[in-house]
């Protein structure tokens, strides 16, 4: 543990315990840049980005917050080399195989979203394994978005809600909002309060588009490799500053 996490251990007095957001989405961007500016190659940056996450769900449990879900890989990051995509797996894999005993010392449910059967066999064999081991701890809800894609998650909705028109289980008029998000990926958990994007870019790349009507964003130029508790600690207190309207006055 790095001296600056020692330091931020606790939730920091400023921020209101009541404001905090109940779900931390983050767009998990720029470890290609962040190694570029080292003079390594692009992996490099993606094995750092996953220390920054180690640390940020230890600080979302340290400081109480009940759900992150981090966007790890999207459905069109499928189009980068193939070398770079292999690294990718093969980090998820290791992540889940290094972090399953603390996450399961530390009560954390881990839980993956998205076209998961396309995913290398044994990355599906190590998520079905934490998934499994995990599915009853409460302390927060830790959710790996990965070949995700939010256009195709609310595709394959509608097709499991036709599908059930269609066998005459489901009337056109009892399709609800609560309804529909009973079929997205995403069911059981509230749509984030907050989602941080690193990097600096000013765009959803697909992630969470129904989960995030009304969810704050927060977007920073750090890197995310640098994305640290202190930064975090940044965010939150913008978070805290912003007046939630959801359309009133
Ligand atoms: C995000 O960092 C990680 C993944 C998409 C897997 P990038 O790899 O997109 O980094 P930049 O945007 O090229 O710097
Ligand atoms: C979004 O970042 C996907 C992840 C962080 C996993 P990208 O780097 O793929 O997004 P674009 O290409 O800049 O929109
Ligand atoms: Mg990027």
């Amino acid at each position: 543990m790095t001296t600056q996490s020692t330091e931020l251990q606790y939730l920091p007095s400023d921020l209101k315990r009541e404001l905090l957001p109940q779900h931390v989405a983050v767009i998990m961007d720029g470890n290609g840049r962040w190694a570029k500016r080292q003079g390594l190659p692009r992996i490099m940056g993606h094995q750092r980005g996953v220390d920054a996450l180690k640390d940020l769900l230890r600080c979302c449990k340290d400081w109480g917050i009940k759900a992150l879900t981090v966007y790890a890989f999207s459905t069109e990051n499928w189009k980068r080399p193939q070398k770079e995509v292999d690294f990718v797996m093969s980090l998820i894999q290791g992540f889940l195989r290094q972090e399953l005993r603390e996450m399961l010392e530390k009560n954390v449910q881990i839980q993956f979203v998205g076209n998961l059967q396309a995913l290398p066999t044994a990355v599906q064999e190590e998520i079905s394994r934490s998934m499994a081991a995990t599915k009853n701890n409460r302390s927060i809800k830790f959710t790996v978005a990965t070949n995700y894609g939010g256009r195709q998650e609310i595709l394959q909705a509608c097709r499991v809600i036709a599908q059930k028109v269609q066998e005459g289980i489901l009337r056109p008029d009892e399709i609800s909002e609560e309804l529909f998000e009973n079929h997205l990926y995403t069911a059981g958990t509230a749509d984030p309060d907050l989602l941080i994007r690193t990097s600096g870019e000013m765009r959803l790349s697909n992630f969470l588009l129904w989960q995030m009507a009304y969810g704050e964003i927060y977007i920073t130029d750090t890197l995310w490799p640098d994305f640290d508790r202190r930064e975090f600690y940044r965010a939150l207190c913008a978070y805290q500053q912003r007046e939630r309207r959801f359309g009133k006055v």
